[in-house]
């Protein structure tokens, strides 16, 4: 761990800082890192390094995320949580008065990720397909947020089936990987197709091209149709 005083600590989004350059979030289970982030104390304030080769969500900010919907207490389904890399620094952002549902198919993910909610109480494991909604709809009711990076084929059927356990005017944060959903099209039709599928249910507010840390992706975010109410159990 580094301890400094000298540097220098811009709020970015509420719970998102860049330090001398380096984006971060505070650690909400002091000491312990998730992978291989740096922990930094600055004002006796610890922080986890947030690696945007290693998270599309940092990746988006750092190439222009006009606002953050995800912030103190929110309640975030998360939809292919893999080891929790992301997730852990969404778990910090949310807090603990917030929530992270982590949805994942993969049972040797799930293992790694076991480890993390260990230590991080407001991180809610759950071992299934994205596309069975039926099965942890009740365990996890309604969320202000949804975010979607599984690489999928049928990614834009997988959110729209999800789009009832987001609220009314809630944000859905999507990594669209053009080569799993189609290789043989450009990126930029699989792009589109994608947003005209998802806007049955779906406005765009931002789209944001994520190179140089991630290739054939484009990371949307989305703002679910309809008037906004308050998030709670369905
Ligand atoms: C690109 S990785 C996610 C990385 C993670 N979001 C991060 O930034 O730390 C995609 C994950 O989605 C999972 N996945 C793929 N299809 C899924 C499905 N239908 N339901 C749930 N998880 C799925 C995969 O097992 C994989 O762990």
């Amino acid at each position: 761990m580094r301890l400094k005083n000298a540097m220098k600590v811009e709020k970015l989004f509420d719970g998102v800082f860049r330090i001398d350059g380096k984006l971060a979030t505070v650690n909400l289970v002091g000491g312990k890192k998730v992978y291989d982030e740096d922990l930094v104390t600055v004002d006796g304030i610890e922080y986890r390094t947030w690696n945007p080769y290693r998270s599309k969500l940092a990746a988006a900010i750092v190439n222009g995320m006009k606002r953050l919907a995800i912030k103190e207490g929110s309640k975030v389904l998360y939809l292919g949580a893999a080891t929790g890399t992301t997730a852990s620094h969404v778990s910090d952002i949310v807090g603990a008065n917030g929530s992270v549902y982590a949805i994942e198919i993969s049972e040797r993910s799930m293992r790694d990720l076991l480890m993390v909610c260990e230590s991080r109480e407001n991180i809610f494991p759950i071992l299934a397909d994205a596309r069975n909604v039926g099965k942890y709809a009740d365990d996890t009711g309604t969320a202000d947020v949804v975010y979607e990076d599984i690489a999928s084929p049928d990614q834009a059927e997988i959110l729209l089936r999800n789009a009832d356990l987001l609220k009314g005017g809630g944000i859905a944060y999507v990594a669209i990987k053009s080569q799993s959903i189609d290789i043989s099209k450009k990126p930029s039709e699989v792009f589109k197709e994608f947003l005209q599928k998802v806007s049955a249910g779906f406005d765009l507010a931002q789209s944001i091209e994520i190179e140089p840390f991630d290739r054939m992706h484009l990371f949307v975010v989305l703002k679910k149709k309809g008037a906004s109410e308050k998030a709670g159990k369905l």
